[in-house]
């Protein structure tokens, strides 16, 4: 790209809310904006068989917020809400205003804006106890590193927002919660990012704050892995991949979100070789530390002239690793930098929790060079239902 920004009029987006001529009408009467393309006009399909937010390239910011829902909203309470946050959400990311929305000039540069929805254990309980998926609960404690805040902990409701500018995020983090006060209150919310989009290639693996590139051991998107680890098993068309995690529903997922601070200041005491063998890969390419690339391969036998394994015992990928078609995870985290605490935001999707998720983190506890830098926070856990067609809403299913 060169000079050409500001100038160059946006083109129609797949709302039809932005104007050939670059302006956008969020109001759709007096209010125009203007709106530089691509950035702010871009915008992820909020309908669908999945929710966004999950499989989608990771977008620069993100707000997870948790809810607590109040006392009084029982089943048919819980249906109209979110038959009006799937409106909301439906809008705001298309780039339009929702119905009544006081500031709808904030909408119209979504840039890619995903709202997510995530169901906690209480909701379930209070919409459909038996679809609840047994998973749907606190992790159990892990003594050896937790010390968790319950100020970050737990939930009823989940609305994960992701976009490229805060300020489409900061918007529909306030008009969904406005729209959500009579059913329920904020719990918690947390903030984190990413680099910049254009930063870097498109497909670059995150770094998080220790300088780690992170997230290369992931299923991708629409792969069979992918298909079997995070969304579960569907009618597939190829019979030769073993299905044997079932999702809670179908085309729907979970998350894990641990809040993990990071030592940064002891972290820097380390020189480069000590922090490359505490993850087993290279800080400047991610490589293992057995191979060149980022993509090559771990291997976790090969050792070195002394006879001692290149990737250490307690290495974190070798400790994270289990073996198996149905071992694994989709990592799809977010940095955080607030007040003096920095970390990460560990966001992790899985069909089964009990399955997938606490295995590793039972093994990580027990031992990984990591943790003498890291200390989970905060943690809670969510079903994420699936998306739904135009006209319907999510978690409808549960409803029917
Ligand atoms: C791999 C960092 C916590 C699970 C990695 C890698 C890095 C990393 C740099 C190697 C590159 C990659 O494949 O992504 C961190 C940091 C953490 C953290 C900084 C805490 C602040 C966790 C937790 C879990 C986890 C809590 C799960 C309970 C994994 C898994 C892999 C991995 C499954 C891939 C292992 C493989 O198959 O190669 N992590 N991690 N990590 N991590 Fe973590």
């Amino acid at each position: 790209p060169g000079g050409e920004g500001a100038a160059t009029p946006a083109p129609q987006s797949a709302s039809g809310q932005i104007g050939v001529d670059g302006w956008a009408e969020p109001g759709g009467e007096s209010a125009r904006v203007a709106v530089s393309s691509p950035v702010g006009t871009d915008t992820i399909a909020f309908h669908g068989p999945r929710q966004a937010g999950i499989d989608t390239p990771a977008q620069t910011h993100a707000v997870f917020l948790a809810f607590d829902l109040r006392e009084n909203a029982d089943r048919d309470a819980i249906g109209r809400m979110l038959r009006l946050l799937t409106d909301d959400a439906a809008r705001l990311t298309q780039g339009r205003a929702t119905l009544a929305d006081t500031e709808p000039e904030l909408a119209a540069a979504p840039a890619r804006l995903t709202v997510t929805f995530g169901f906690g254990p209480e909701l379930l309980r209070r919409v459909a106890p038996d679809r609840a998926p047994a998973w749907l609960r606190p992790l159990p404690a892990f003594e050896r590193i937790d010390e968790l805040d319950e100020a970050y902990c737990d939930g009823d409701l989940l609305l994960q927002i992701c976009g490229d500018d805060p300020m489409s995020i900061a918007h529909a983090r306030r008009m969904l919660t406005k729209n959500a006060r009579a059913f329920a209150q904020p719990r918690w919310a947390q903030t984190g990012f990413r680099a910049a989009r254009g930063a870097h290639p498109n497909g670059t693996t995150m770094r998080n704050l220790f300088g780690q590139v992170d997230g290369t051991a992931n299923p991708r998107p629409e792969t069979a892995p992918s298909e079997r680890l995070v969304w579960g098993a569907r009618a597939q068309g190829d019979a030769s991949e073993p299905t044997r995690l079932t999702p809670w529903i179908e085309d729907g997922t979970s998350l894990v979100l641990r809040r993990i601070r990071m030592e940064l200041d002891t972290w820097d005491e380390l020189d480069r070789p000590a922090k490359e063998q505490v993850i087993g890969r290279r800080l400047g390419t991610g490589a293992p530390l057995t191979g060149e690339r980022e993509d090559d391969p771990v291997d976790l036998e090969a050792t070195g002239p002394t006879g001692f394994p290149v990737i250490s015992d307690v290495a974190h990928v070798r400790r994270a690793r289990l073996d198996g078609p149905d071992a694994g995870m989709l990592r799809r985290g977010y940095n955080y930098d607030d007040a003096g605490e920095s970390g990460l935001l560990f966001a992790a999707y899985q069909c089964d929790v009990d399955a997938q998720f606490v295995p590793v983190q039972e093994r990580l506890a027990e031992s990984d060079h990591l943790n003498i830098w890291t200390t989970p926070v905060g943690s809670a856990v969510f079903a994420i239902p699936p998306g739904c067609p135009e006209g319907g809403y999510i978690g409808q299913q549960l409803f029917d």
